[in-house]
């Protein structure tokens, strides 16, 4: 993501889901000392601002990766303090050593439907995690915005831009039949335990309908050559789905525990 201040005006959808879970869900923190890594920490307000408040209170660190230079420098300049630090860090990459049998806890909130290598990514935070530590995902396997995006990616208009739809925006659930299984036999050979998998059904309206998705949508356009033509582009997409205002989606939210 290059827009971590665009998308911090129009993350509504993001947080209310994150605060949702973690009201809801019954995930074991460690209670005092946690040592926790945040992936795909964006503009790194949740980091700061939202996992912090359900998290035992006094926690040892929490470090935040993302893999966009971008966020990483937006997130030190706002919220770095002594607890709370940011790196730079791509999921799907070999991990330093240094990050190995380091973290109680690794969460990630709306990250892993663009990690296209997810048994490199779920191996790595197994690598990250202590023995008894444990991990929370939330993330999306598939939404009404995805079929948009690949009707648009089938016009001639379109398809020059939309070329790596699938690769570079469609989360690998979307075609899924079963992504519970597919995930929990995926965590289980990697030597997960405890492995817990919900699939969600949501939808959320944005507040200021049609013109925050197209704000929320640029902020983390990841297609070369969309942006100059985005008025355009997002005039194709409503006319296309006249109901765009509405979010209608499947949220994964998984646990398991190393
Ligand atoms: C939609 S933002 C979510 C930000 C934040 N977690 C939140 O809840 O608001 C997803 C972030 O994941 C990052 N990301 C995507 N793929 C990644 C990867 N392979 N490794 C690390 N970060 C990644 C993107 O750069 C982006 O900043």
């Amino acid at each position: 993501m290059q827009d971590p201040k665009g998308y911090q005006q129009v993350n509504s959808l993001q947080n209310r889901d994150l605060v949702d879970i973690l009201k809801e869900y019954p995930f074991e923190w460690k209670q005092k000392n946690a040592r926790i890594m945040d992936i795909g920490c964006g503009d790194g307000s949740a980091t700061t601002g939202l996992w912090t408040k359900y998290i035992p209170e006094n926690f040892m660190t929490i470090v935040g990766c993302d893999k966009s230079q971008a966020c990483v420098n937006f997130a030190k300049k706002n919220y770095e303090s002594e607890r709370i630090k940011f790196i730079t860090l791509n999921i799907e990459d070999d991990i330093p050593s240094e990050l190995k049998g380091c973290f109680d806890h690794v969460v990630s909130n709306y990250t892993f439907m663009w990690v296209q290598q997810q048994e490199k990514a779920f191996s790595n935070i197994f690598n990250m995690l202590v023995k008894d530590g444990n991990c929370l995902l939330i993330f999306l396997a598939t939404c009404n915005i995805y079929e948009n995006y690949i009707k648009l990616s089938r016009t001639s208009k379109w398809n020059p831009y939309l070329k790596d739809v699938k690769t570079k925006f469609i989360s690998p659930y979307h075609e899924s039949q079963d992504p519970k299984s597919e995930i929990r036999s995926m965590m289980k050979n990697i030597g997960f335990t405890h492995i817990k998998i919900q699939v969600q059904n949501r939808t959320f309206d944005f507040l200021r309908g049609i013109e925050e998705l197209k704000d929320m949508m640029k902020s983390f356009n990841p297609f070369d050559g969309l942006e100059e033509k985005w008025d355009e582009f997002m005039d194709d997409y409503v006319k296309l789905d006249p109901n765009a205002g509405t979010f209608i989606y499947k949220l994964l939210v998984v646990s398991g525990t190393k």
